[in-house]
């Protein structure tokens, strides 16, 4: 007998087939699974294809366990509790590398955007208000040459400060748990701080989950320059959303590019009234090529587990 596989999203249309040729496919039409549909899943399903979103926290693993692989669709895996999954006898898979430049492109497109205030004047444009070139006019701030300081140095912060070196003459600094080796001229500041107050883009690429939730806070915020950039796009949990929204209001800081948000998809009217922010709908990974990719990693890791194999991205 087939092994019944649940595949919580849509995911590209080669990949389902293929999916459909080994396993018994589910695809949830819903949105994103509650605890209690994770859990169902869980008693359901002999393998998980989840994403962002779907609620595998502790309280998912409590009941009947029929499950025995999760391979997740995203590097971040914040959404499931891997040490209860492990508990639980269910080995859990990410897809890093293949997202790494995509995510690190929209990097880029926040830190150009909002330093170059492209949405306000994307809007300007749009309101058939514009009255043609002006000297004064949206005026942004110059990036080449600047000093990026990364926060957290891992596959997608080196691939942001590889952009922003190579392509933009900037100086990085950056901050990481541990010390870090980094294949780009780049110097590892003592503290958060340091990073903070050193940099003119201050961009997040940390991992989400406990270790770093609110890890930019008020004060990390208030060591930034009043001309400081501020960018995130690892997980919105990363940053005190409510801190950041006063920095920006009170003009302690100049801006802001946000692809994530505290409680996605909720984003707080305070920011989307902010003229200094540039907001995207968590689009990191969101090429085709990737998406397509990530796919592939997460099924061939479900195939690695359903052929005896131990699979190559397994996390727990
Ligand atoms: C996207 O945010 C991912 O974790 O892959």
């Amino acid at each position: 007998m087939l092994k019944k596989l649940l595949i919580t999203r849509p995911i590209a249309a080669p990949v389902l087939v293929q999916a459909k040729a080994i396993f018994d496919v589910t695809v949830h039409a819903g949105g994103k699974l509650s605890v209690t549909q994770a859990a169902q899943a869980l008693a359901q399903f002999d393998a998980i294809l989840p994403t962002l979103g779907d609620g595998f926290t502790a309280d998912a693993f409590v009941g009947e366990i029929r499950c025995k692989m999760i391979g997740n669709f995203g590097v971040g895996y914040n959404h499931i509790d891997v040490d209860a999954a492990a508990k639980a006898g269910v080995i859990v898979s990410n897809t890093p590398d293949v997202l790494t430049d995509a995510t690190a492109d929209i990097a880029l497109t926040l830190l150009l955007a909002t330093a170059r205030r492209a949405g306000e004047g994307e809007r300007f444009v749009r309101s058939g208000k514009w009255g043609g070139f002006d000297g004064g006019g949206i005026m942004g701030t110059h990036v080449t040459g600047k000093t990026l300081g990364v926060i957290g140095m891992g596959r997608i912060g080196h691939a942001i400060a590889a952009r922003c070196h190579y392509g933009f003459g900037m100086d990085v600094v950056f901050h990481n748990r541990s010390p870090k080796v980094v294949p780009v001229p780049a110097r590892q500041l003592d503290g958060l701080h340091d990073v903070m107050a050193a940099a003119d883009f201050v961009v997040v690429a940390t991992p989400g989950g406990a270790g770093t939730t609110k890890l930019i806070d008020a004060a990390a915020l208030a060591a930034m320059k009043p001309t400081g950039i501020f960018i995130n796009i690892s997980r919105g949990e990363v940053v005190d959303e409510d801190a950041l929204i006063a920095a920006l209001e009170t003009r302690q800081i100049a801006g802001a590019g946000l692809d994530v948000y505290e409680n996605e998809p909720h984003v707080p009217s305070r920011l989307l009234a902010l003229e200094s922010c540039v907001l995207l709908p968590h689009l990191g990974s969101a090429t085709q090529e990737t998406r397509q990719a990530m796919a592939q990693m997460a099924l061939d890791n479900i195939i690695a587990w359903a052929d005896g194999g131990d699979p190559p991205q397994r996390v727990n």
